[in-house]
């Protein structure tokens, strides 16, 4: 029996670019609201028995888009289908992996809870902090884009480049890029002021005269990237800055900041919808060739192995 790919609404294109990659063609939904406001969805193909993906980034609104996908989940579970894998690109709120001040929520394990709920087992990508697999009930396959974005970032890369963290928690993935592209890495030393602002204490590591390549999981408002380019520029990296990161939230003024930096790149997944990007020599990395192995060897009871994030 084939597998059956349902799509959420946030990221038609991933959902047709997976469908393609497997040979399939996307199950037919309606999603839709009620005059009230209320979500309603419907799956349109019988999935009874079947071995059901449903594909969902947590892209903003990321609470709207979880309960849409909870809601898919729902339908095929009541439809009977055998297993439910939620294909979730990327996961939000894995920033709130831990309480800052008495009276917050842990907002990665609510999310966690409500996933493992309605699915049997969720795919991620690059999530921000791998601890988060432990507040899944299910398995969590967090896979990493890190080598496809090496592959790109290696087409354009000068011999004499440094990867660089733009804070110490990219530190590890840094290294990652690091060894795959033979080149040295470094790290930025930032502080968050606000959920805006950043400030940056230092930088470790030989940067001087080298072209920078600046890595991070996600760039939302771009203030971590535009702290860390301007710190290297100041440090003595030569101007061909190359930005990669597996996320691009891009949160409305991110493209603005970033076309002001005058990248020589700027390298991303489609693990989120990308938006245009004008003044920005842009590269998309696909993802669905990831995604579509993951599962053709989750079918086939086969390892994932090097597809899995170890960092
Ligand atoms: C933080 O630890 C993350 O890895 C990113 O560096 C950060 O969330 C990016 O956000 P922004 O683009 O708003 O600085």
């Amino acid at each position: 029996m084939k597998p059956i790919l349902v799509g959420g609404s946030i990221h038609p294109a991933l959902t047709a670019a997976l469908a393609d990659a497997l040979g399939l063609t996307p199950a037919a939904r309606t999603l839709e609201r009620f005059p009230d406001g209320e979500l309603h969805v419907t799956v349109k193909e019988p999935v009874r028995g079947a071995d059901v993906y449903l594909v969902q980034p947590l892209a903003p609104p990321p609470d709207a888009h979880l309960l849409e996908l909870l809601f898919l989940a729902d339908a095929c579970r009541r439809a009977g289908a055998a297993r439910i894998t939620a294909v979730v690109p990327y996961l939000a709120w894995a920033r709130q992996d831990r309480r800052r001040a008495d009276g917050e929520p842990l907002g990665v394990r609510l999310a966690a809870d409500l996933l493992s709920a309605r699915a049997d087992r969720v795919l991620s990508v690059d999530v921000h902090g791998a601890a988060a697999e432990g507040f899944f009930s299910v398995p969590l396959d967090h896979l990493t884009a890190i080598p496809a974005l090496a592959e790109a970032i290696a087409r354009v890369a000068p011999r004499d480049a440094v990867v660089v963290a733009p804070d110490l928690g990219a530190a590890k993935r840094a290294e990652a890029f690091g060894r795959l592209l033979g080149l040295p890495s470094a790290c930025v030393h930032k502080a968050r002021l606000s959920a805006r602002e950043v400030a940056v204490r230092g930088v470790s590591g030989e940067v001087a005269g080298r072209a920078p390549i600046v890595v991070d999981d996600m760039i939302s408002t771009g203030a971590t990237i535009e702290a860390a380019v301007r710190t290297l520029l100041e440090a003595g990296c030569r101007p061909e800055v190359v930005v990669a990161a597996t996320h691009p939230l891009l949160v409305p003024g991110a493209a603005e900041r970033l076309a002001a930096l005058s990248l020589a790149r700027l390298v991303v997944t489609d693990a989120l919808p990308v938006p245009a990007l004008p003044g920005l020599a842009t590269e998309v990395v696909p993802l669905a060739p990831l995604l579509a192995e993951a599962i053709r060897r989750l079918r086939e009871e086969r390892p994932l192995a090097e597809l899995l994030a170890t960092s």
